[in-house]
């Protein structure tokens, strides 16, 4: 099993008001699915990713990561899970806007204290991977919406993590762009990458083999699809 994520809840306090964004959330993925998270805004599907992607805490719950119990974990066990096994690609890209796209991909090797050379090598095969090798040295900004969502799945991938995160990765693409960007996951997950991802998006979501349905915080479905997409 990938990960396991048991009864969770995550109650946000806002003054005196509370907002109950996930009530109660059961959920095993197991290592090479490809999940399509669903549900109207603010169902709680973000509020999920961030747990399972352990950048945030449930209020209660259990939660298991590749056999780690999680939810004991304090912030720095959290961010090293984070940096060795969680690739992150978000709706907004979230690139440093004043670095090179060597630099953004190189990124998370830092924080994991690779040397300089096996950096270089890593980070140049994760571009190379995704289309960009002749774009190497130029900033986010010099690049096209879906180029910088490849330098983003190029970053989340760098470090061989166990599972993908893909929050809305198309959200901010054209739709021929988006296919282009699942056509990338899609490979990846052949590669035996595990890949979460949000959408709203039926055409999106059709990528996966199996689509959760979240509604007020609850999961309201659950069913395998075929692998619907011509390969
Ligand atoms: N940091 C926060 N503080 C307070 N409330 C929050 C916070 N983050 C999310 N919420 C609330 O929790 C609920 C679930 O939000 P969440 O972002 O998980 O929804 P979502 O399903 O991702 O929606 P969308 O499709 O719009 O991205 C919403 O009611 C939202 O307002
Ligand atoms: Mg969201």
């Amino acid at each position: 099993m990938a990960l396991e994520i048991q009864n969770i809840t995550k109650i946000y306090k806002m003054g005196q008001e509370e907002v109950r964004a996930l009530r109660g959330v059961s959920l095993s993925i197991a290592k090479n699915e490809y999940v399509a998270i669903m549900g109207p805004s603010g169902s709680g599907k973000s509020t999920m990713m961030n747990i399972v992607g352990c950048l945030d805490t449930p209020t209660s719950g259990e939660y298991f990561f590749d056999g780690e119990d999680v939810s004991k974990m304090d912030q720095d066990q959290l961010a090293d899970i984070r940096n060795r096994k969680i690739g992150f690609v978000f709706q907004t890209f979230n690139l440093l806007p004043r670095s090179d796209i060597f630099h953004n991909v190189e990124l998370p090797l830092i924080y994991g204290g690779l040397s300089s050379s096996k950096r270089r090598e890593l980070a140049e095969a994760a571009i190379e991977r995704v289309g960009l090798a002749d774009r190497i040295r130029h900033k986010p900004n010099e690049l096209s919406g879906g180029q910088r969502q490849r330098v983003a799945i190029a970053r989340a991938l760098v470090n061989n993590p166990s599972i993908i995160l893909a929050d809305e990765p198309t959200g901010n693409l054209d739709s021929r762009t988006g296919e282009e960007i699942m056509g990338i996951l899609d490979g990846l997950h052949q590669a035996g990458n595990t890949i979460i991802l949000v959408t709203h998006e039926d055409d999106i979501a059709r990528h996966a083999h199996r689509i959760v349905r979240l509604r007020d915080g609850l999961i309201e479905s659950d069913e395998r699809v075929g692998a619907m997409v011509a390969q």
